[in-house]
């Protein structure tokens, strides 16, 4: 990503402080957004009590500014999640999974209340897909998956070297049509192995705060 790219992730990323409530948990996601957020958290850390984390990759970084990590287990209210996105509708449907943790990260946006997406514009796009679709799926299935994903139109790729802190596999799913990003969600976790679907459309992100080269953009506009 370019300086200019990372100013507008920074831009979006800062922008999310605005949404975090003071003395309550955090949930936080993953990627180089995220860590622009996690950066910016920091040194205002004594405004929550802790976080719950979407990836070991994040858990280290909050820990390391001093920001406790919580199980998700142990946090009955979580009120904020702010977490990246690969591509982003108008909407708020989302592609995530780019770096693999779409697992966890599906599971805290689930469990939060309200989901602020981060991201800089280039992210936005008219329809999901160009970026190709993660899928974490149990390892034996992962041929079978692929084929399954064959019969819907899609090019599965398996995403070797990749191990998510799951212990699953991630196959990257090129050439879907998804025009109806629910459906597409729901049709696409019913295949037997399929862990997580990339897909956020059933729980869309709430607010999409956005880095552009005019400053913060923030969807839906009030
Ligand atoms: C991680 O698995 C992803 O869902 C990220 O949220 C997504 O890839 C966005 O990453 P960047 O902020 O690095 O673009």
């Amino acid at each position: 990503m370019s300086a200019e790219g990372d100013a507008k992730k920074r831009l979006a990323a800062q922008a999310a402080l605005d949404y975090v409530v003071d003395g309550a948990v955090i949930g936080v996601g993953t990627g180089s957004t995220v860590n622009f957020f996690i950066e910016a958290l920091i040194p205002y850390r004594n405004r929550v009590r802790a976080a719950v984390s979407s990836s070991n990759a994040s858990t280290e970084r909050l820990q390391a500014g001093g920001i406790p990590v919580l199980d998700l287990n142990e946090v009955e209210d979580l009120g904020v999640y702010v977490d990246g996105a690969d591509e982003a509708t108008r909407g708020l449907h989302l592609i995530k999974g780019g770096g693999a943790a779409l697992t966890r990260e599906k599971i805290v946006a689930a469990a939060a209340a309200r989901f602020v997406c981060i991201a800089d514009e280039s992210k936005v796009v008219a329809r999901l897909g160009t970026f190709p679709l993660p899928i974490e799926v149990i390892p034996m299935a992962r041929s079978y998956v692929k084929r399954q994903l064959a019969t819907h139109g899609g090019r599965a790729v398996w995403r070797q070297g990749v191990v998510t802190d799951n212990g699953n596999h991630i196959l990257d799913v090129h050439g879907l049509t998804i025009d109806d990003p629910p459906a597409m969600e729901s049709e696409l976790n019913q295949i037997v192995g399929v862990v997580t679907v990339g897909l956020f459309a059933r729980r869309p992100a709430d607010v999409l705060i956005l880095g552009t080269a005019q400053g913060i953009k923030v969807l839906p506009q009030k």
